[in-house]
């Protein structure tokens, strides 16, 4: 195989960011916003990634980098560098990778998940090897690991598998099937922040305040089970309902603030039957769920104040993508006729 591409979506996080970190259950979907990794091999015997949004590219020897623009760009793509690493052993083999996404970065949509997955499938699919789900998540946490402090493991495995699935730590993944959702409304706060630092501040918040933060686990645990009862039900209104408790007690843990909290209260203020904060929280994004009837005016009253995106599930994970060079191969023996 000389060059292959593979995409996979992006993900928002329903029920349960942070708790899931210490074994608690989380839902989370992959939604309609993909990125895509294109690897070819090359006679070079050199890695090179070349990021199209973030106009970084670098290329390395098995010695070493041997060529960066702008400068930094090797610290910026080295989890991806590590995560081709563990895949390609022979050092003969050269591999050039092109990177690009309609995924907001740093904002909680897993685009860095949604990268390394696809990264690792391009990897491994251009050395003609078994394109495993299994691998592909392994492979993807070595950057993960990298990029966030102890990723729970929810963001890969959701953009590997797609659709909408309950996850638990060490405990693996199921696709809930017959889920459906109305609209949902994704809701940017403008503010960057980074998953790693959220992470650990929450670590600190337990370590400061084990039995507050005992107390607020039981209370997740109680309503994470009956959002699955409430989502398998198709009983939107309770989903809603339990979206804005969730976001109360990522506030009690420390992870929301007055901008995020503002977001929640105006969209249910416009007719949402919930939102919340999702992912790492400190700023990205914001999730509202809302009914056919008034997802317009929730989305216009939300404009005035903030960038709003209609999204909805993928069912799709990771998913190989038509080979672009055998298709321009097609295209000009057709032109050429
Ligand atoms: O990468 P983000 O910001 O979507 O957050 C991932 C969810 C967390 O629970 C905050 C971290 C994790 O690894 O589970």
């Amino acid at each position: 195989m000389e060059q292959v591409t593979y995409s996979s979506p992006a993900k928002i996080i329903l029920f349960g960011e942070h708790f899931v970190v210490y074994g608690a259950k989380a839902i989370s979907s992959a939604i309609n916003l993909r990125s895509f990794v294109r690897a070819t091999r090359t006679y070079r015997p050199t890695i090179s990634i070349r990021s199209r949004n973030l106009g970084l590219s670098a290329e390395w020897t098995h010695e070493g980098l041997v060529h960066e623009s702008p400068r930094n760009s090797s610290r910026r793509l080295a989890p991806l560098h590590e995560v081709i690493k563990a895949i390609v052993r022979d050092r003969r083999l050269g591999l050039s990778v092109e990177v690009w996404s309609d995924i907001p970065r740093g904002s909680g949509l897993g685009s860095s998940a949604s990268v390394s997955v696809a990264l690792a499938a391009a990897t491994l699919g251009t050395l003609g090897a078994d394109v495993k789900v299994s691998d592909v998540i392994d492979y993807a946490m070595i950057a993960e690991r990298m990029i966030h402090s102890r990723p729970s493991g929810v963001d890969v495995n959701v953009v590997a598998h797609g659709g909408i699935v309950r996850y638990v730590r060490g405990g693996g993944i199921d696709r809930l099937e017959d889920v459906s959702l109305p609209s949902l409304l994704l809701v940017h706060s403008g503010l960057p922040r980074k998953t790693g630092v959220m992470v650990e501040r929450v670590a600190r918040f337990k370590e400061q305040k084990p039995s507050k933060f005992a107390e607020l686990m039981v209370m997740y645990e109680g309503l994470i089970e009956e959002a699955e009862r409430a989502l398998v039900a198709g009983d939107s209104k309770r989903v809603g309902e339990l979206m804005v408790e969730n976001h109360h007690l990522l506030r009690e843990i420390g992870v929301s603030n007055p901008t995020l909290d503002s977001m929640v209260k105006l969209a249910l203020e416009s007719g949402a039957l919930g939102a919340k904060l999702t992912g790492g929280g400190g700023g990205g994004f914001v999730i509202s769920l809302v009914n056919e009837e008034v997802r317009d005016s929730v989305m216009r009253s939300l404009a005035k104040k903030y960038r709003v995106l209609e999204t909805s599930v993928s069912k799709d994970g990771l998913r190989r993508e038509p080979d672009q060079s055998r298709h321009d191969r097609t295209s000009r023996a057709l032109r050429e006729g």
